[in-house]
């Protein structure tokens, strides 16, 4: 199965989230690969009303670990189960940068996969500096280590990784194929080392960073990758779709 996931951030307003839904369905009518729209929490509510009946899933932008109780201003698993959505996307370099670690990202990913049908979309990549001071495999080595310590795999759950190299985000710039190719390949094989050949099945590893119809042609022709993680170019329902027919071709 591929993926295709659309992370709109915090770019639209609740009436915007709700047009740019309506647009999305226009474009996607049928579709072999698995959408997933993940809005804001607040825009969660109506866009899920409106992919209701469609072939498009929805996701949250984050999740807390704890089921329910005083722990003002998060959101649950629970939350994000009764209004319809399917995915959950932890660990984003734009929430390590505000100061989630990677013990949280492992409590949020165990608490994901006991909140049936949650699928976790878990974020892992080096910043700049890393990639400069040639720490790429390490520090993606420890970020999966950590997020999936403790995790095994149900028989009927998926997890998705997302390998997001902190420096292609909003840059414009994408690693050279080999490298997303070499990154794919040791995640793989660290899914194996933690998981078990099981998640040769159950996982995917998706890439994210500066994926727009150009960049998305050559790097969806990988074998070694299973789909996409979009931020900016989400935002234009056309070019979603276009990057999403490339993983189809
Ligand atoms: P980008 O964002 O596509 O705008 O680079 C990707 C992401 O942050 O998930």
């Amino acid at each position: 199965m591929k993926f295709v996931i659309a992370n709109w951030k915090m770019n639209l307003s609740v009436n915007e989230s709700m047009a740019l839904a309506e647009t999305y369905l226009k474009f996607f009518k049928e579709t072999p690969a698995e959408i997933v729209v993940c809005p804001s929490f607040t825009s969660l509510p109506f866009v899920g009303k409106i992919l209701n009946d469609s072939q498009i899933s929805t996701g949250g932008q984050d999740v807390f670990w704890e089921r329910q109780g005083a722990y003002t201003g998060e959101i649950s698993t629970r939350d994000l189960v009764d209004l319809g959505a399917g995915y959950v996307i932890l660990g984003h370099s734009e929430r390590r940068f505000n100061g989630e670690e990677d013990w949280m990202i492992n409590r949020k990913v165990i608490a994901a996969l006991s909140e049936e049908p949650l699928c976790p979309i878990i974020c892992v990549g080096e910043t700049e500096e890393d990639q400069k001071e040639d720490r790429r495999e390490a520090v993606i080595a420890k970020q999966m280590e950590e997020a999936l310590d403790g995790v095994s795999l149900a028989l009927d759950r998926n997890i998705i990784i997302a390998y997001e190299p902190v420096w292609a985000i909003g840059s414009g710039i994408t690693p050279s194929l080999d490298d997303i190719e070499y990154t794919h390949q040791m995640i793989r094989i660290l899914l194996r080392k933690q998981l078990g050949s099981r998640s040769d099945k159950a996982c995917a590893v998706v890439y994210g960073g500066s994926v727009n119809e150009k960049t998305a042609r050559k790097i969806a022709d990988l074998e070694c990758v299973d789909g996409f993680l979009v931020g900016g170019a989400s935002l234009e329902a056309k070019e979603f779709y276009r990057i999403a027919q490339t993983v189809l071709e």
